[in-house]
């Protein structure tokens, strides 16, 4: 879908062509918007509001565009770009919305993989709601509530300004959304000690297709549920969460050791799938696999990257008896505090001096080529199939493997308990692969890559279905046009995505967006008519 297809590229330059040439105040698209936009929130919103002849349009489209790929003068751009600056902006903002027949997509970070937040193949409107970033921290109530437009790294710093003891189990890309990473499921190293960042939810707040900005009791568990990982974009707009704060020692160590081929990789990684899904859920273990040419050699590095929630001779002394073939050492680990173990995670070696705002900056603008996939295992790979999966990737070049080790609490809560159901899976993977070259061959063999790898790997990993995680958005596996078989379509992807909490999330879309306004290419659809 998001590959632009010419029909759609042409049916979306017939209707915005007529547009894009009006000035914004004879654009009857806008000046409808704009006067509903502004008598329901009863102040001229015209600062709130972006045509394409604004001459900020394009810097507001793109500061949060994350993914180069959907940065083109090809792609498809919305007719109208709203930036809501309060809850009942955004409730406004639905209510106008509607009647005007546009796809209605919402972005707060713009880390969406595949762009489902501010790309579509038919005439769209973006909800943009990065000034919505309020992050309020009660160290007392050990808990905060979160805006869906402020990113992860704000979430760290605010919490960082009140306790050195305290985190947040969410992603490890500062610039991420609340309200996408949220909505979606969330993960990050602290996983396997407190869950998903949707394990440690309290309250919500949304705007559901009437316009009304309810919170948990006044929408119900099921629609609660439902945005606890089931996707922001099926059900409404998601105005920010409260969350639970963990504890985490005032200091925690952090490694990254490097094995090759040559050097015992395959043994190490072999050995690590009966460690990182069952070791201490103090330490998380991540393995990043990487193609690469080293002494003129084509190699596999087998990275080690980790998180361990307490003092370097502990983990050393534990890995020593777990995981000898890492040949960890007291010098491959830095002590540092968990707010600098963020940083470092976010490749800042030098966590422990540079300034800790650095998590402030939303880095706008800034996007490379990218593209990701993801897999589960269910039970560990033979040694022989971790060595054929090496020499598979160096034949196809460019694709790197995550290893996201689960287990822990992961593995006691309930498959039902959120809509993500792969609770007892050993290990997640993420397929990974950047480029930095603005050229569609490159492009398309680099894609090609991540299939073939994708295809390859079908034997070791889950099956019936195979699974899939929502936020690591991959539009192959599937897309809805949301036409007469939306039903079937969406159970091709959801089935991945979700298993068999795929059923209650069809009947929580049902129930609460009969006529599918919040709608996405890989968005919930509603349950088929009884004709
Ligand atoms: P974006 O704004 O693009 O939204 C993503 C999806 O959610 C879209 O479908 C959008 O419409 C919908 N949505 C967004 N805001 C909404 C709202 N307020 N209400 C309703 N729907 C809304 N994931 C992870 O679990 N752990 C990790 O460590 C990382 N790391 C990471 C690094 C980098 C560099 C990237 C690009 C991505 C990740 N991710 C990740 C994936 C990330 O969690 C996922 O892309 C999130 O959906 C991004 O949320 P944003 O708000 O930034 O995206």
């Amino acid at each position: 879908m998001l590959t632009t297809r010419p029909t759609f590229v042409f049916f979306l330059l017939f209707l915005t062509l007529p547009f894009c040439s009006l000035s914004q105040s004879s654009n009857p698209v806008y000046n409808s918007f704009l006067k509903c936009f502004s008598d329901k929130t009863k102040t001229s919103q015209a600062q709130n509001v972006f045509s394409q002849s604004n001459s900020s349009y394009s810097s507001v489209l793109r500061a949060y565009i994350r993914n180069a790929r959907f940065n083109t003068s090809t792609t498809p751009k919305p007719t109208l770009i709203i930036t809501p600056r309060s809850d009942k902006h955004v409730s406004a903002a639905v209510l106008c919305a509607k009647p005007l027949n546009f796809v209605f997509k919402i972005r707060s970070g713009g880390h969406d993989y595949d762009g489902l937040s501010y790309v579509a193949d038919r005439p769209f409107f973006v909800l943009d709601l990065s000034n919505l970033r309020k992050v309020t921290v009660d160290i007392a109530d050990q808990s905060a509530w979160i805006s869906a437009g402020a990113t992860l790294g704000e979430v760290y710093y605010r919490i960082r300004e009140k306790s050195r003891v305290h985190g947040f189990p969410a992603g490890v890309c500062p610039t991420v959304g609340v309200g996408g990473h949220l909505s979606g499921g969330g993960y990050g190293n602290l996983l396997r000690k407190f869950g998903l960042t949707v394990d440690n939810l309290i309250d919500a707040k949304i705007v559901d297709v009437n316009g009304r900005i309810l919170d948990r009791k006044s929408m119900g568990e099921d629609l609660f549920w439902a945005i606890s990982g089931g996707g922001g974009g099926s059900f409404g707009v998601v105005l920010g969460y409260k969350v639970k704060l963990v504890p985490v020692p005032s200091i925690v160590t952090v490694f990254r050791v490097e094995t090759f081929i040559e050097s015992g990789a395959v043994d190490m990684v072999h050995k690590w799938q009966s460690v990182g899904p069952k070791t201490d859920r103090n330490l998380f273990l991540r393995m990043l696999l990487q193609p690469v040419t080293r002494n003129r050699v084509q190699t596999v590095r087998a990275t080690a990257v980790a998180l361990f929630l307490g003092r370097a001779e502990d983990v050393v002394s534990l890995l020593s008896k777990e995981l000898p073939e890492l040949a960890l050492k007291k010098e491959n680990c830095t002590e540092m505090t968990w707010y600098q173990s963020a940083l470092w995670w976010d490749n800042r070696l030098n966590a422990t001096q540079i300034d800790p705002k650095v998590f402030l900056d939303r880095n706008l603008d800034s996007s490379r080529f990218l593209k990701r996939k993801s897999d589960y295992v269910a039970t560990e790979i033979p040694r022989d199939g971790i060595e054929s999966l090496f020499r598979k990737m160096i034949e196809i070049g460019r694709v790197g493997l995550v290893f996201n080790p689960y287990g822990g609490k992961m593995a006691e809560i309930a498959e039902d308990a959120t809509p993500l159901p792969h609770r007892k899976m050993l290990y997640k993977i993420q397929y990974s692969v950047n480029w930095q070259e603005s050229s569609p061959e490159i492009e398309s063999g680099l894609l090609n890559q991540s299939r073939v790898l994708h295809s390859f790997m079908a034997e070791f990993v889950s099956k019936n279905p195979r699974r899939a995680y929502l936020n690591y958005r991959d539009v192959d596996i599937g897309v809805n046009d949301h036409g007469p078989n939306s039903y079937e379509q969406g159970e091709v992807y959801g089935r991945m995505y979700f298993g068999k909490n795929f059923d209650r999330l069809v009947k929580i879309k049902t129930a609460v967006d009969p006529g599918n306004f919040f709608r996405n290419e890989q968005s919930i659809p509603t349950l088929p008519s009884k004709a």
